[in-house]
């Protein structure tokens, strides 16, 4: 990574996430969307608070910068990057519910059980989940902008539902509260994990070239540099877990030992993890071989992930 590297992307993630978050702040309003009935403002306060106090906004940064490498529409990308970031933060709240790892802390806040109350928590899971596919399968009707091809929609609806169900993000999260119990082996782990985490952040770089309509290989090739992000990202977590501290990452460190989950990091150790690590991010940057100049920003995003300090 060049010099000046690390600060262009740390202004493209604070800006697209700025981007994302006026949409989010929008799209999370009390006024209901053509065809609602009404939103009780409980339910809104909750989903406001899993989704707009805070949050690295990693997966929307790939798929803005995924579309932009090839010149798609920049407001079709806003949109659908909202839509992940919804199902992600879903899947957060859901995953800090007492039934799942029970915490008390996300984003350096109070869960969002813990600051409003588990049936609630849960409605505004399922409510975040289901605001997903309204956005993306919206043809966006107030303007020109951010309007996508109807096949286009529906790939992604197929593609998102795929990466958040049983056979991805929900999948790998019932795999892992078996762990503890399940032990899996190595290739277990490495399923549960890509199953968990892998699968969003996989849908958020193919997304980007589906936005644009990219042809099928580069579109194969962005979900399999998703794939090497995302196992990366589960490993730093890991990682992280067993040696950061609570402060610097929002939320409690430690959970996984103690709940007797099996991670890479515990069959193989810290230092293996780290050159597992760096052998992601260099299969990550090979995959962009192919767009030289114009991969630099989702090339700094794999180094990112596997660098990152929360
Ligand atoms: C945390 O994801 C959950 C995992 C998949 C390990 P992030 O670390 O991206 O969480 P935020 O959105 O930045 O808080
Ligand atoms: C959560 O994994 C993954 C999803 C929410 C899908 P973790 O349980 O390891 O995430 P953290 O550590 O609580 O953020
Ligand atoms: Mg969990
Ligand atoms: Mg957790
Ligand atoms: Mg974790």
């Amino acid at each position: 990574m060049s010099q000046d590297e690390p600060n262009d992307f740390a202004t493209a993630l604070h800006s697209h996430a700025r981007d994302v978050e006026a949409l989010l702040r929008e799209l999370l309003s009390s006024r209901p969307r053509h065809g609602e009935i009404a939103r009780p403002e409980r339910l809104l306060a909750a989903m406001r608070h899993g989704v707009l106090g805070g949050g690295k906004r990693l997966r929307p940064f790939l798929v803005i910068e995924s579309a932009a490498l090839f010149d798609a529409d920049r407001e079709a990308a806003r949109r659908v990057a909202a839509a992940l970031e919804c199902v992600h933060c879903y899947s957060l709240i859901h995953d800090d519910l007492p039934a799942m790892d029970d915490d008390d802390v996300r984003r350096g806040r109070p869960t969002v059980h813990k600051a409003f109350d588990e049936a609630t928590a849960i409605l505004a899971g399922d409510s975040l989940l289901t605001l997903a596919f309204d956005i993306i399968a919206d043809p966006a009707p107030d303007s020109d902008a951010g309007r996508l091809p109807v096949d286009r929609r529906l790939e992604l609806v197929t593609a998102l539902a795929r990466a958040a169900g049983a056979g991805g993000m929900a999948g790998g999260q019932l795999l892992d509260l078996e762990a503890a119990r399940s032990r899996p082996d190595e290739a277990g782990i490495i399923t549960l994990q890509a199953m968990k985490t892998g699968a969003l952040i996989r849908f958020a770089c193919e997304a980007g070239a589906m936005v644009a309509g990219a042809a099928r290989p580069d579109r194969e090739r962005l979900a399999e540099f998703g794939s090497a992000v995302g196992l990366a990202f589960q490993l730093a977590d890991d990682l992280l877990d067993r040696t950061a501290h609570a402060a610097a990452m929002g939320k409690a460190t430690g959970k996984d030992r103690a709940a007797g989950k099996a991670t890479l990091v515990d069959l193989h150790g810290a230092e293996w993890t780290r050159r597992q690590l760096s052998g992601l991010v260099g299969q990550a940057h090979d995959l962009l071989s192919p767009y030289g100049g114009r991969g630099s920003m989702l090339r700094s995003a794999a180094a990112f992930v596997a660098q990152r300090r929360s």
